[in-house]
């Protein structure tokens, strides 16, 4: 066959060549032993300048600069101003509402309505002041007739709470009603069932809790708000009333 004719051809070559090699005294044995491979010199890795990755996560002033002004879903067009989220961007506890209302559309800050008068107390009562702890809704924009936030228009927002969570780092994140709690923890289990325990979300603790809206309606509530603030004063080694 042609193949192996030209392979023939070719060993007879080689065979030719060792026989005239040994012929003139050349050690071939010590011709076909391996080289010697020098280890290859890697230089030291330059720290480089250009490296632009993210160094972690981003600061809430980016987080504010990437929402811009907003017009990612049909929200945006009935608002007055997006509230973007309020207080220290290292706190421990963070508060996570609805979505902002007629006040907090108006002035651009979370919880200031009558609900939001009960939560700053609520806050007083664990020892803490509304600049202590971070406050921040679901969704950013007023939805109209303070109606429930739709499905997308949650999903277009989700991903900015996700990245104030990753900012701020808290500790504990107080889920304030059903609306926050279910979409917080992804599920349908109700407010009444999910409050009075923490729940794990990405490794961080959500402790679900009744809405202070729903507490202006339900004032006898209060007593098991207060039984689920003082589970998370606990987790934070906060004081608790009546023991030191
Ligand atoms: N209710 C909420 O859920 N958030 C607010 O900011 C105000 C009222």
């Amino acid at each position: 066959m042609k193949v192996s004719a030209e392979i023939q051809r070719v060993a007879q070559d080689v065979r030719d060549l060792v026989a005239w090699m040994q012929e003139e005294g050349v050690d071939t044995w010590k011709m076909l032993a391996p080289v010697p491979i020098e280890p290859l010199q890697v230089p030291a890795q330059a720290e480089t300048k250009t490296d632009i990755r993210p160094s972690g996560p981003l600061s809430l002033e980016q987080v504010r600069a990437e929402m811009g002004d907003c017009q990612r879903c049909p929200l945006a067009l009935g608002r007055t101003n997006l509230v973007f989220g309020v207080g220290n961007p290292n706190a421990d506890l963070m508060f996570v509402g609805e979505g902002p209302g007629a006040d907090e559309d108006l002035q651009g800050e979370p919880f200031v309505g009558k609900a939001g008068q009960l939560l700053t107390k609520m806050i007083g009562a664990m020892g803490l002041s509304r600049d202590q702890v971070y406050i921040a809704n679901i969704v950013k924009c007023r939805p109209p007739n303070n109606r429930n936030p739709a499905p997308d228009e949650i999903t277009t927002c989700r991903p900015f709470l996700d990245l104030q969570i990753a900012a701020i780092a808290p500790k504990v994140i107080c889920a304030l009603g059903k609306f926050s709690a279910q979409t917080l923890l992804n599920t349908q289990t109700r407010i009444s069932d999910l409050r009075g325990q923490f729940h794990d979300w990405n490794g961080l603790k959500v402790l679900p809790t009744f809405h202070p809206a729903y507490l202006l309606r339900n004032p006898s509530e209060k007593k098991r708000v207060w039984e689920d603030l003082q589970l998370i004063m606990a987790e934070l080694g906060l004081a608790l009333p009546g023991k030191k």
